[in-house]
Formats: C-alpha cells, structure tokens, sequence
C-alpha cells in the first residue's frame, strides 16, 4: 500500500509503515492541484495540522483507505466528506498532551513575567530591571475552558503551583472535575473569577469565536492562553483588549490563519507573546504521535480494528 505524508513526522512512524511493507512517500508543503495529484493514487494519507483535507482531496484520492492525523486536532480534515467516501479518519489523542500541557504552563509563566519582552531588549544591550513588574501564579484562579486531556493536566500542573482551579466544560462530569479539585461552572463565571483564563477545546461551529469582546472585557486585569485552536478566541477583540490595558497580557500559540500572516493585530501587541504552533514540538511526542499513527494506518489497511 502507498502512504503520503504531508506534513513532517518523527522518523519512527516512517519506519514503522515500511517495515510493515508500505510504500512511504513524502510531499511537504504542498498544495491545490500539486497535492491532489500527490494523492491520487495514495491508500493512506498522514497529515498534522499544515495541510487542507478537503473534499476535493478525498474526490482526487479513490483508493483511500485512511487518513491518519499526527496529533489531536481534526479541524483540518473535513470529516463530513471522508465520511460521504468511506474513508476513516483517526488522529492520535494521547501522545502530546504533556507537550502541550507544559507548553501552557511555559507561555503562561512567559507572559506573567514578561520572559520574551524583557529577553530581546537585553539581547538588544538594554538592562530594563525598572521595566517589568510580574505577577505570581500563587494563590490565583486559573479558569480552564475545556477539561479534556490537555486541560485536565494543565489544571494538575498549576494547581501543584498555588493556584485555584475553576473550569468550564458543559460535558465533563462533576466527579471528574472533583477528582481534580475544580470547580465547575459556567462561561460567564469561569471568565469573572479567573486571573488567568486558558484554552483547550477543539474548534468547532460551538467554539467559534467564543472567547471574544464580551467574554474579554470580563478577564480584566488577567491573562490568557491559547494552546488549543486559533479560531476560538477572537484574535482582534483580544489584541484590542490587550492594547488597551482591559487584560494584562496573552499568550498564543495557535492562531485562525497558519502560518500567521503578517498583518494579525495580536503580532502587533507587545503583551502578546507568541509561539508558531509549538505546543506538541518535543522529541518525545512527536515520535509518540508519529507510531500512534503509523499503527493506525497500518491496522486500517489490514481491516483490523
Ligand atoms: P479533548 O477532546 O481531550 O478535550 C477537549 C475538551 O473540550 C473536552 O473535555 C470537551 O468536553 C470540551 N469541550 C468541547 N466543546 C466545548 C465547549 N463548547 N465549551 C467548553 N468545553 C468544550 O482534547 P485535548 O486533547 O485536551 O485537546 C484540546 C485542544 O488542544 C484541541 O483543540 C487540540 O487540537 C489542541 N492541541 C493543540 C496542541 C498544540 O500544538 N498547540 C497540541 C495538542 C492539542
Ligand atoms: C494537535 O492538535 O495535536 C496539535 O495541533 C499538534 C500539532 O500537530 O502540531
């Protein structure tokens, strides 16, 4: 069977499909007609989150089994269409988490402290100690927005640092939330009592936009951050809310348009501090999701489970 990978992955998922007899091909970047002549005769196809399956591409790619996902999210595959042509879709939903979850509590501890602002104007020769007065994440709220996989461990995280933990998930169980030691409530007071907001549900027609103007202005004087998905935080309501001093800083990782363009009005924002979707960027997870992957690939095309 011939597998495409259009996005790169660890080496180790590469060797597993050849080892089980597969013949691998990679096409990094590509796009529009190149692609879908990259596909055409492809039984398996492996993305992360560069490329568009569309339903043009499951339309070009008759002899697709499978489409494997490098990672969790699947917003960039439409699933509707592999649906319509029989073809399974399966992400890898474990193995990042803790590079995504550290890379969280990394970025939310960056812009407490203003770690990149103050890290460049040094380099530059400056000594601005005067400059930046942190904040502590002790004895504050952190409010998760979304309690899956990711969140739960960043609320375990930084719960172990001091901070108070209140969650917004209208599907988690209050056992699981309790297990935690989180309270859950609803949007409007997870965004009230929370000094530092974060992210993590997938993007969806619900999530949307749901973080945006309203839902800012609550935050004030906190922080936010985004390691989830662009898209679901309104990315000119918070540089505004940034800007204008309503919220005291964010961190994003993950933006609506990847890779960002240049005229994003968060890159503007010098209480913004940014990432280019690094939140599952470690050795570790990468060869994790990459096998994950392969496995899945390789079981599709044998029909087992
Ligand atoms: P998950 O499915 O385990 O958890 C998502 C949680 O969001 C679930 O508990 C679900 O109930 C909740 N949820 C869904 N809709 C909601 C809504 N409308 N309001 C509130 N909660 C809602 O997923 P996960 O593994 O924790 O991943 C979370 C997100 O992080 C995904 O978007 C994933 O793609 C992203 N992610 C990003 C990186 C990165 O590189 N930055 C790495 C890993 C994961
Ligand atoms: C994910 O959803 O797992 C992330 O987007 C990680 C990635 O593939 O970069």
């Amino acid at each position: 069977m011939k597998v495409l990978v259009t996005d790169p992955i660890a080496d180790a998922g590469l060797e597993r499909l050849r080892e089980s007899g597969n013949e691998v091909e990679t096409a990094y970047d590509v796009e529009g007609d190149a692609l879908l002549d990259a596909v055409s005769d492809a039984n398996g196809l492996i993305v992360r989150s560069g490329t568009e399956v569309t339903e043009e591409v499951f339309e070009a790619a008759e002899d697709l089994v499978i489409v494997g996902r490098a990672g969790i999210g699947v917003d960039n595959i439409d699933i509707d269409a592999a649906t319509d042509h029989g073809v399974i879709v399966a992400n890898a939903p474990e193995g990042n988490v803790r590079a995504a979850a550290e890379h969280t509590v990394a970025m939310a501890f960056a812009a407490a402290r203003s770690i990149p602002q103050a890290h460049i104007r040094l380099k530059d020769g400056e000594w601005a100690k005067g400059d930046y007065l942190g904040t502590e994440v002790n004895k504050k709220t952190l409010g998760v927005v979304g309690l899956g996989r990711v969140g739960q461990e960043v609320a375990k995280k930084l719960n172990s640092l001091g901070m108070d933990l209140v969650a917004y998930d209208p599907y988690i169980s209050q056992d699981r939330a309790d297990q935690l030691g989180a309270e859950l409530v609803d949007l409007e007071e997870c965004l009230d009592r929370a000094d530092f907001l974060t992210v993590h549900v997938p993007l969806t027609d619900e999530t949307e936009n749901l973080i945006s103007h309203d839902e800012l202005a609550k935050l004030e004087d906190g922080y936010l951050v985004n390691c989830a998905r662009g898209g679901v935080v309104d990315e000119p309501a918070l540089a505004e809310a940034v800007e204008d001093g309503t919220m005291a800083g964010a961190a994003i990782d993950v933006f609506a348009d990847e890779p960002v363009p240049e005229d994003n009005p968060l890159l503007d924002v010098d209480d913004v501090i940014v990432t280019p979707h690094l939140g599952a960027s470690t050795e570790a997870a990468q060869e994790n999701v990459a096998v994950s992957t392969a496995d899945q690939v390789v079981a599709a095309f044998r029909e087992e489970p």
